[in-house]
C-alpha cells in the first residue's frame, strides 16, 4: 500500500492504520442479507473512523504551509472536530475548534468527543445553530486572529470534506477493490454502503469508483444520508469531485447519475436517535461483538436494512457496509442507549 495511488495523488502523512481489515456479519443470516464489513472505525484509537484518513492528506498540506494551529469546525459532538485535535496534537501543532449547540452560553458537559477535545487541549469556541451559517466566515476570522498574534493557522473545512480530503476515500477504495475481488463480480454486484454526513467520505468513493471503472468488476457505491436530503449531497458530492477535477484533472467527470443515495433515513433529524436505530445498535453488537455509533453508523446501517425491506435486491447480491467509526458519540449521551437495554 506504499506505493503511490495515482500519478497525481497530493503529499500524505501517516496518521490512519491501514489497511483496514473486513468481515462477515453473523447479524447478515439474522436479517437474511449476506453483510460484509470494512473496518474503518480501526484506523486508530484517538484518531478512529474516517476522518483519519482526509486528515493524512489536509495535514500533510497543513506541514507543508509551516501551520502552526489547525483551524476546524463542526457539531458539539464532532468526530472530525475531535480527530483533527488529536492529529495536530501527534504532529506539534495547536488546535482551535468552533462547535455548534443549542446555547453558546452554557456550553454542554464534557462527555464523549468533548470530553477528548479537552483533554488534547484543544481551545473551543461554542456557537449558536443560527451563527452555524456563518462558519466559513468565522473560521476566516480565528485565522485571522492567530495570524495576528505571528501563528501560521491552517483551515480545515467541515468534515475535512473538500477535495484534498476526499484523496481519503479514494485510498481506501484501493483497500476495497482488493478486498472485494473475490467478492464481488459482475455477475454477483456488490455495494459499498457508508453513511453521508458531509459528502467527503461519498465524494472519494465515487471517484475512485469512476475513475478505475469499478462497476465492471461489480462494485457499486452507495450512501445513506444521515442529516439533509438526496438534492443537498448530489450537489455536495458533485461539488466535491468537480473541485478535484478542476484540481487534478483526474478524467473521471463524475456526474449526477454516479452518485447513489437512499434518502428517506435521516429519522429524527442529525443526531437524534429514534428507538428502532438504538435496537439495530444494540442487536449488531450482540450478534457480532462491535458497536456503531447512533449519529452516523447505526443510523447508516438501519436504513440500509430498511432499503433491503423494501427491496431484497437493491444491493446486489451482498453489501460491503463501511464502518466509519464514531465510538465516542455513544458515550455524549448514554442515556439514549440505554433505553434499549
Ligand atoms: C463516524 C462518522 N461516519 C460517517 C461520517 C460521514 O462522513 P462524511 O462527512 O465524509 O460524509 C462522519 C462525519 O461526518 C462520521 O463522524
Amino acid at each position: 500500500m506504499s506505493e503511490p495511488l495515482h500519478e497525481r495523488e497530493p503529499a500524505r502523512v501517516l496518521l490512519a492504520n491501514q489497511p483496514t481489515r473486513g468481515h462477515w456479519l453473523r447479524y447478515g443470516a439474522q436479517v437474511g442479507t449476506r453483510i460484509w464489513i470494512k473496518r474503518d472505525d480501526q484506523t486508530g484509537s484517538e484518531l478512529m473512523g474516517n476522518k483519519v484518513r482526509k486528515l493524512e492528506y489536509l495535514m500533510a498540506e497543513a506541514l507543508a504551509q509551516q501551520a502552526t494551529h489547525v483551524i476546524t469546525c463542526g457539531g458539539e459532538q464532532s468526530n472530525h472536530a475531535r480527530a483533527t485535535a488529536f492529529a495536530a496534537a501527534q504532529l506539534g501543532m495547536k488546535s482551535v475548534l468552533i462547535l455548534r449547540t443549542d446555547d453558546p452560553a452554557r456550553p454542554p458537559a464534557p462527555t464523549g468527543n468533548i470530553l477528548l477535545d479537552r483533554l488534547v487541549g484543544a481551545e473551543l469556541h461554542w456557537i449558536s445553530r443560527s451563527a452555524w451559517r456563518d462558519r466559513t466566515r468565522l473560521l476566516a476570522e480565528q485565522a485571522e486572529r492567530l495570524r495576528a498574534t505571528g501563528a501560521r493557522p491552517y483551515i480545515v473545512p467541515e468534515g475535512g470534506s473538500n477535495a484534498l480530503g476526499s484523496w481519503g476515500y479514494i485510498r481506501a477504495m484501493r483497500e476495497l477493490t482488493e478486498d472485494l475481488a473475490t467478492i464481488a463480480s459482475p455477475e454477483h454486484p456488490v455495494t459499498i454502503v457508508y453513511a453521508c454526513g458531509s459528502g467527503g467520505t461519498g465524494a472519494g468513493l465515487v471517484l475512485a469508483a469512476k475513475l478505475w471503472k469499478l462497476h465492471e468488476r461489480g462494485i457499486r457505491v452507495c450512501g445513506v444520508n444521515v442529516c439533509d436530503d438526496r438534492a443537498y449531497f448530489v450537489d455536495a458530492i458533485g461539488k466535491i469531485c468537480a473541485e478535484a477535477e478542476e484540481r487534478w484533472q483526474l478524467g473521471a467527470n463524475v456526474t449526477a447519475e454516479d452518485i447513489d443515495l437512499a434518502d428517506g433515513h435521516v429519522g429524527l433529524g442529525y443526531a437524534k436517535s429514534r428507538p428502532e436505530e438504538l435496537a439495530t445498535i444494540r442487536d449488531l453488537a450482540r450478534a457480532d461483538g462491535l458497536v456503531l455509533d447512533p449519529v452516523y453508523t447505526g443510523k447508516a446501517f438501519h436504513g440500509m436494512l430498511a432499503e433491503l425491506h423494501k427491496d431484497p435486491h437493491r444491493f446486489g447480491s451482498a453489501v460491503a457496509f463501511l464502518h466509519t467509526g464514531g465510538l465516542f458519540g455513544l458515550f455524549a449521551n448514554p442515556e439514549t442507549i440505554a433505553q434499549v437495554l
